[in-house]
């Protein structure tokens, strides 16, 4: 199938200019002006945005942990990730069994993905224990599986002590991959939800109070020190929540580290004040990094626009509110964690972000899309609009306001915490593979038009970026 899509502004990374794209087997083949074709479909862009589609690269679909399953599977999951404007997500995949080997989940996700998903797909593998099995099955994996980023937890049940982690570095910066963590002080965490749970207090906004900014931030310290020892290994911090963390990062680049960052919508639009709200509403924010004081949204947005945080992402995590009420209305340590954002990154960020003038819209393109190719080894394929590259591309109309509410939005899940924001500007098409999948928010694909995307290793010499 040939399509001409014309009367656009494409944006990159780089620029944005008026042209028109032809796509031939889901490629881009070719940019340029007054481009004919014979029975070429033409798309009209009507003057508005082309983007490259949105990349996210931190999603919990299908998780299992434990006291409740995320209500999003890998099918409405990516249904509502290309409705926001998304069209490729790398999925970190939960824990499994005590012991078992890395193997053991990627199989599981695989199953839940194939045949499920509507946009293209890859994981991060998890890390749960480190032996000399599971290092050999690691490079195993980074050299021929496609997955080459691995995270590791320093809290939860599997979090990995300092030696694992370093270990795990070592390995991984041998091998040219990703090491990700989610860095949090587990002693000093744990300390505070006992101690808080014995003086009664266990309302929301001692879900925040127990995990204070400077247990993500010791964390984040320790691994960029860890990664340094390891022969500087790339290492890329997750759901980034605050301005003395981003401090420890800016340090680390400064000496030339290997260290990069990722936040996430809510860190830069939401605030703890949200815990307080009335009618167990404080539950729908229980997420770990938690929401943190409002000062630190502006830090994060300086860190986006000085190039210190390389990408947003989601953590989208769904819990129903329901659930998260029956489980947490006593207690907050009952609460399943996450929260839901999938389908809102795109448009809050395009919106809060290039609208509201606190980025350019370059920026944006890059924070959204093409960092994340480039780190986890999707591009030039993926994040780009070129010759070659997947003709995945969102047209966004920058006139066009929606006041995000759940009922407009195609998430399996009963709320979001972005209800009530207006945003100015909004995806009106998203295509992936030369396929339209979406066209004014609605769902237009096909279950299981996805595929798994093999990785290559973002720190190899012939990786291309
Ligand atoms: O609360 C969160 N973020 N849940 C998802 C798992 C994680 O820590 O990323
Ligand atoms: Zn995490
Ligand atoms: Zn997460």
């Amino acid at each position: 199938m040939t399509i001409i899509i014309k009367n656009g502004k494409i944006v990159t990374s780089k620029d944005t200019y008026a042209g028109e794209l032809l796509i031939e087997e889901g490629i881009i083949k070719q940019i340029g002006t007054n481009i004919e074709k014979d029975d070429a479909e033409i798309i009209d862009a009507c003057g508005n945005y082309i983007i490259p589609g949105g990349i996210d690269v931190h999603t919990h679909l299908n998780l299992d942990v434990g006291i409740a399953v995320a209500t999003d599977d890998f099918y409405t999951g990516t249904v509502a990730a290309a409705c926001g404007g998304t069209t490729t997500i790398v999925d970190h995949i939960g824990f499994g069994p005590k012991n078992c080997n890395l193997h053991h989940q990627l199989n599981v996700y695989h199953d839940f993905a194939k045949d499920n998903a509507v946009v293209d797909y890859s994981f991060h593998g998890v890390i749960q224990h480190v032996n000399d099995d599971i290092l050999s099955e690691l490079q195993e994996i980074v050299n021929n599986e496609g997955i080459t980023s691995f995270k590791c937890y320093l809290t939860y049940d599997y979090k990995l002590n300092d030696l694992e982690a370093y270990k795990v570095l070592l390995k991984m910066q041998e091998l040219g991959g990703m090491v990700t963590v989610h860095p949090e002080n587990d002693f000093m965490v744990t300390y505070f939800r006992e101690k808080f749970q014995k003086e009664g207090k266990t309302s929301p906004i001692y879900h925040a109070l127990s995990r204070p900014e400077e247990c993500e931030a010791e964390a984040v310290n320790r691994m960029i020190n860890l990664a340094s020892i390891a022969n500087n290994a790339p290492l890329y911090i997750v759901h980034l929540t605050n301005g003395l963390g981003l401090d420890y990062i800016k340090f680390a680049q400064k000496r030339n580290q290997n260290v990069y960052a990722e936040t996430c919508p809510q860190y830069l639009l939401l605030d703890q004040e949200c815990y307080k709200k009335e009618n167990m509403e404080g539950l729908k924010y229980i997420m770990s990094p938690p929401l943190r004081k409002e000062f630190n949204q502006e830090l994060l947005w300086e860190g986006i626009r000085d190039g210190s945080i390389s990408v947003i992402a989601t953590d989208h995590c769904p819990f129903d509110f329901t659930t998260k009420v029956r489980l947490g209305k006593d207690n907050f340590t009952k609460c399943p964690n996450g929260a839901p954002g999938i389908e809102t990154r795109v448009p809050l960020i395009f919106s809060e972000g290039v609208m509201k003038g606190r980025i350019d819209i370059q920026k944006f393109v890059d924070v959204i899309s093409t960092k994340p190719a480039k780190l986890f080894g999707l591009y030039p394929q993926k994040g780009e609009i070129a010759v070659g590259s997947d003709a995945d591309l969102v047209i966004i109309d920058p006139n066009k306001e929606v006041a995000i509410s759940n009922d407009m939005l195609h998430q399996n899940v009963d709320y979001t915490p972005f209800e009530g924001i207006t945003v100015q500007g909004y995806p009106v098409l998203t295509m992936l593979r030369g396929k339209v999948i979406v066209r004014n928010n609605d769902f237009i694909g096909e279950k299981g038009y996805g595929k798994f995307l093999k990785r290559l290793k973002p720190f190899s010499d012939n990786y291309n970026n």
